[in-house]
């Protein structure tokens, strides 16, 4: 399979209602959109239906206005058996200015499922790049590490 369903971008503008206490945009909205387009380029990749296993290494590094432009990029990094590991990042404007900067980035994992909600296989997507095979090992290196920290933090509430 080629490149072609590889990637997907939303774009909108930050709602009030997407507002939290302090008058710009609320962190839960941020991780709808997160995983609403991460599902999407998921399911386009895999063209099955897809739930999310897992999101994380998420960073807010600047907050977002209400009646900003908001732009969700998601790209697959990785592909395991059923597994579809994507990359996000949020960028966001002032719509009068049209200068994107970064704003969150994260990792979120979905698995394809079946009619039953059982795991099932997803088409493999090779990286070919030198910028996409650094993701696949970053990708691939985190899934590791927090197996690994899962593992020691059974053992700690054993
Ligand atoms: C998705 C689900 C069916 C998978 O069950 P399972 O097949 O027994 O799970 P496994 O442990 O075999 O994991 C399946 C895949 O997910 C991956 N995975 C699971 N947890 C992960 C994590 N924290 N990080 C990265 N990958 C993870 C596994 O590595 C495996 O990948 P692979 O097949 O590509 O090697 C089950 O976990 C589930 O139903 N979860 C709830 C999903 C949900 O409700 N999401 C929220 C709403 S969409």
């Amino acid at each position: 399979m080629d490149n072609k369903n590889r990637a997907i971008t939303m774009r909108f503008l930050a709602q009030p209602t997407d507002a939290n206490f302090g008058g710009k945009v609320h962190g839960g909205s941020v991780m709808k959109w997160i995983d609403e387009a991460g599902y999407a380029c998921a399911v386009n990749w895999s063209e099955k239906y897809c739930v999310t296993v897992f999101m994380g290494d998420l960073k807010f590094k600047a907050p977002i206005s209400i009646g900003d432009l908001v732009e969700v990029n998601a790209k697959i990094i990785h592909t395991g058996k059923t597994s579809i590991h994507i990359g996000i990042e949020v960028q966001t404007s002032d719509p009068r200015k049209n200068k994107f900067s970064k704003t969150t980035d994260c990792i979120i994992v979905f698995v394809a499922v079946d009619e039953n909600g059982k795991s099932i296989g997803v088409p493999k997507w090779e990286p070919k790049e030198k910028e996409d095979k650094c993701l696949e090992d970053y990708a691939i290196k985190s899934m590791n590490i927090r197996k690994e920290m899962e593992g020691q933090l059974q053992s700690c509430l054993l």
